[in-house]
């Protein structure tokens, strides 16, 4: 796959040396040397966890002890749910995640020569999904909800819980093969915050409630809530395709376009294409579907851009009945394993990233006291 040359925005900028991933440049997209394609259509997320935190694919007993662990990694301590009940109901979603996670960071603490790393990893990874669906139904319903659950996978405990019953089988696949899609994708933007954090020999807790900020925005995670809040705004393939040209015409960005490394499409964006459409017919939709279309084939005619994962994400989401909100938060629950990866890397053989930066201000300015002024 080609990449872009550019500059600016660190574009093409080699930070790091990484065994974590590749992406585009001739490899591919890989996880530890396996092929993205192949483990979205193949694997349960766990062993993709598993596989990014520890290296390689667990044995069947590595891979039920490691989701055993998952299961009990999935309960909130009381001062997590006394705060998660504070937090306001319109708070955003991505807050929510943060300050959990910032939280838990006071409340079991990471120890000093990180020797209980992988404990917190796996602790992180269970108690996500617990986080946003206990503040989401103590607001929605007035409920608190209990994190007992006999679902296995942290697809079926996320859509289990949100929905408060059990989760139907395609929409676990889908929600499955979504999470290995999102679950890393080296030196991005959050993964890179992560890895700073890190590299001051802080703790995962900081690098990882850094990262969550990093993903918030709409020119990284947030992309697929602003892509959905697009596509809703029409009614019909038509409008879409009229109204989208406008917004290019007015020079707007359309989420879930474009990307900073791939230059021709996103080898991602196939796979969750595939699941949209599955579950729009599921579901029996035919509108949502279809105006993606119309969007995606519009974008490509004017301006060469083509969907990245956010964008086909976003339907499937709602498709599975998931509010706008929580599409960013979802992915965090995936990215964390990256994230994770990466933290436990740049500690192995840490240097800390300072870079330095082109001084382009004024020059030799002669101080005037206040007075003067
Ligand atoms: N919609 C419309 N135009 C876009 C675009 C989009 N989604 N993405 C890029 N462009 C245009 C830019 O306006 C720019 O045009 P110009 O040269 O005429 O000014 C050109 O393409 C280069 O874009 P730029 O933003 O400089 O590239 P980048 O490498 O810095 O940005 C992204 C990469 C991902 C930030 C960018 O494509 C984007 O903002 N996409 C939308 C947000 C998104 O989906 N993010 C998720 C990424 S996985």
């Amino acid at each position: 796959m080609e990449t872009k040359k550019k500059v600016g925005g660190l574009a093409g900028v080699v930070a790091g040396k990484s065994a974590i991933c590749t992406v585009g440049t001739g490899h591919g997209l890989n996880y530890r040397g396996y092929d993205i394609i192949e483990l979205a259509n193949l694997a349960q997320f766990e062993e993709v966890a598993y596989l990014l935190i520890f290296g390689d694919l667990p044995s069947q007993e590595q891979l039920q002890a490691f989701k055993h662990k998952l299961k009990i990694a999935r309960n909130l301590p009381d001062p997590i749910k006394e705060a998660l009940k504070l937090i306001p109901k319109d708070a955003h979603p991505m807050d929510v995640m943060r300050t959990g996670c910032s939280l838990l960071g006071c409340v079991e603490k990471e120890k000093p020569d990180f020797s209980n790393q992988e404990d917190i990893s796996i602790r992180l990874l269970g108690i996500f999904p617990s986080i946003l669906t206990f503040w989401h139904h103590y607001h929605h319903d007035k409920t608190e909800i209990s994190t007992q659950s006999d679902e296995e996978s942290i697809a079926g405990y996320f859509l289990e819980k949100l929905h408060r019953k059990p989760p139907k089988p395609l929409w676990v696949k889908a929600m499955n093969a979504s999470l290995i899609l999102y679950a890393e994708h080296e030196f991005n933007a959050s993964t890179f915050t992560a890895r700073i954090v890190t590299s001051t020999l802080s703790d995962t807790y900081s690098a990882i409630t850094a990262a969550i900020g990093a993903l918030r925005g709409p020119l990284h995670g947030g992309a697929n809530e602003a892509a959905m809040d697009l596509i809703m705004e029409f009614s019909t393939q038509e409008e879409a395709i009229k109204g989208v040209r406008k917004k290019l015409e007015n020079k707007a960005k359309i989420m879930g376009f474009g990307h900073r490394v791939y230059v021709k499409a996103d080898p991602r964006n196939a796979i969750i294409k595939e699941w949209s459409k599955k579950l729009a017919q599921d579901v029996g939709d035919d509108r949502i579907y279809t105006i993606s279309e119309g969007i995606e084939k519009l974008m490509w005619e004017e301006k060469k851009l083509f969907p990245n994962l956010d964008f086909y994400s976003a339907s499937a989401y709602h498709f599975m009945g998931i509010p706008t909100a929580y599409f960013t938060p979802i992915f965090i629950m995936s990215r964390t394993t990256g994230w994770l990866a990466h933290i436990i890397e740049q500690r192995q053989d840490n240097k800390l990233i300072r870079p330095s930066s082109e001084y382009i201000g004024p020059q030799n300015r002669p101080y005037v006291p206040i007075q003067n002024r």
